[in-house]
């Protein structure tokens, strides 16, 4: 596998800066060497979205009986699930080399002409992040896409000829946390769209023994487990915290973690039990007090706790929403009575009748 480049080398020194706690799910520098070396490289040791999988498996067989390379695939969800992971496993499966970038680094039509000249017959290209991809190289991909071939200019003005340059069948990845801000005609362009889901607690808890297994940390099953429950269902988050709990259990006791290691531990790091950190905490305390539980629109939100609407978009919401602690509706965000009673408000009369 190749790395070219990711979106993380064409962050701002003060993007690369800003505070990115253990349990935000995006991928952080730190990150990087860490989560190759722990990598689930085929099907067998790929745990969760067993519905995708299967599909795939199926998917793959017929592409490897035809001889033909796979169609385009779309993966869309909330980061840290394992789209690129999984990438990854199909070209082991497939038993191809893939190329790994992301939208942000394929600014110039250069840089993708340079990626897919270079690609061979069968590989995978996977763009990280392509609902960020500008217009111009948006529309080179579209005919390598369709067609493989690329559609090149030389020349000036009134001797400008245009040269069809065929590309390799290749198979093209694109994962992105927000589908719906892809364009039409590249989500047409795919043949296989899947959504990742978040991870169930059952599912955390085996990556987490797995990557403790890797890491050589001592867990017992309920100690993976106090674990799994505050991963926010994401296994970027659960790969973070065995390692920040580890640290503890070494220098506290023995090195083992156990499940009232992993939970005092956790409780330092001011992750709750439902994987909330302070953040998370704020946002929906601010709507409640200040906003008598809402609606209140996002901007507003993010001005009054110090966060960027983005990272509240991509990184809080997606799972204040699946945990069912907060709503969105045409007139901004409501804390859901589970919101009121995980904080540890009591719920009035007349607030549960606007709440519901
Ligand atoms: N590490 C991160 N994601 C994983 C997964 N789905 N299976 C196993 N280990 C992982």
């Amino acid at each position: 596998m190749s790395i070219i480049a990711d979106d993380n080398d064409f962050k701002t020194a003060t993007e690369k800066k800003e505070k990115n706690p253990v349990i935000k799910p995006e991928e952080i520098e730190a990150d990087r060497n860490f989560e190759n070396s722990i990598r689930p490289k085929t099907f067998d040791t790929y745990i969760g979205q067993s519905g995708i999988k299967d599909t795939l498996k199926i998917t793959i067989q017929a592409a490897k009986k035809r001889n033909l390379p796979l169609d385009h695939l779309l993966f869309y969800g909330p980061p840290g699930l394992g789209k690129t992971t999984l990438a990854g496993v199909i070209a082991e499966e497939m038993g191809v080399d893939i190329k790994i970038t992301s939208a942000p680094a394929l600014e110039r039509p250069r840089d993708i002409i340079g990626i897919l000249m270079s690609l061979k017959e069968g590989e995978i290209l996977f763009i990280d992040e392509i609902h960020r991809l500008n217009r111009v190289t948006e529309e080179i991909l579209y005919p390598a896409m369709e067609d493989f071939y690329l559609d090149m200019t030389t020349g000036k003005s009134q001797t400008v000829k245009t040269l069809r340059v065929p590309l390799p069948k290749f198979t093209l990845i694109g994962a992105t946390t927000k589908a719906g801000e892809l364009s039409g005609p590249l989500r047409d362009r795919f043949g296989i769209i899947h959504r990742l889901e978040f991870y169930s607690d059952d599912e955390l808890a085996q990556v987490i023994e797995r990557t403790a297994g890797i890491l050589e940390i001592e867990i017992d099953e309920s100690g993976a487990y106090a674990i799994a429950k505050r991963s926010r269902g994401t296994p970027r988050i659960a790969n973070r915290l065995v390692k920040r709990v580890s640290d503890y259990a070494l220098v506290k006791h023995n090195g083992k973690i156990t499940e009232s290691i992993a939970n005092i531990s956790l409780d330092i790091l001011k992750i709750d039990e439902y994987g909330l950190d302070t953040t998370d905490r704020n946002l929906l305390k601010l709507i409640v007090e200040k906003y008598d539980g809402g609606p209140v629109g996002i901007e507003t939100i993010a001005a009054a706790i110090g966060e960027d609407v983005r990272t509240i978009e991509d990184v809080c919401e997606p799972f204040l929403l699946q945990a069912g602690l907060l709503q969105r509706t045409p007139r901004g965000r409501k804390v859901s009575p589970e919101g009121y009673r995980h904080l540890g408000y009591k719920i009035s009369v007349s607030d549960q009748q606007s709440l519901f």
